[in-house]
């Protein structure tokens, strides 16, 4: 399960990020905003990130217009390694180096293409389970 969270600047993204996981077949849970009213970012990512931490979902997407305010927020949460992103490259490192559980990417940054191949690589990059990376986790998580 796929926990999505944005604010009024990643809401629009966010409409065409659900659409593709639909055309995909994966199951989200959609944390809100669920309209283009202002509001705030923090909320979002701290619901998407108590959703993976919990168990609930597995991994989370957030967009905010930078995708940087809501994956700060979200980092606050024990437990999750939210990498913000705007190439797949990154997107794909970020999971076999630091098995990054929540992807995020602003709204106002990265196109509805690029967007969807990040979202893409995220899903479907298996984490290395290198020892050097699983070290460098565990001293994070310390
Ligand atoms: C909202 O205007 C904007 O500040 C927010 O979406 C995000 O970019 C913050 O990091």
């Amino acid at each position: 399960m796929i926990a999505l969270g944005c604010d009024h600047g990643g809401f629009d993204l966010m409409q065409e990020v659900k659409k593709h996981l639909e055309e995909r077949g994966l199951e989200y849970k959609d944390y809100g905003t669920y309209s283009k009213e202002s509001c705030d970012y923090p909320v979002y990512g701290k619901a998407v990130a108590n959703a993976i931490v919990s168990g609930e979902c597995d991994k989370g997407i957030l967009i905010c217009g930078t995708g940087i305010g809501i994956s700060i927020a979200a980092n606050k949460v024990k437990g999750i390694r939210a990498a913000v992103v705007s190439d797949t490259f990154s997107a794909q490192a970020t999971r076999e180096h630091n098995d990054a559980n929540i992807i995020a990417f602003g709204g106002r940054v990265v196109g509805v293409g690029l967007a969807l191949k990040i979202v893409d690589t995220f899903l479907d990059t298996p984490f290395s389970n290198g020892e050097r990376h699983k070290k460098r986790i565990a001293q994070i998580e310390d």
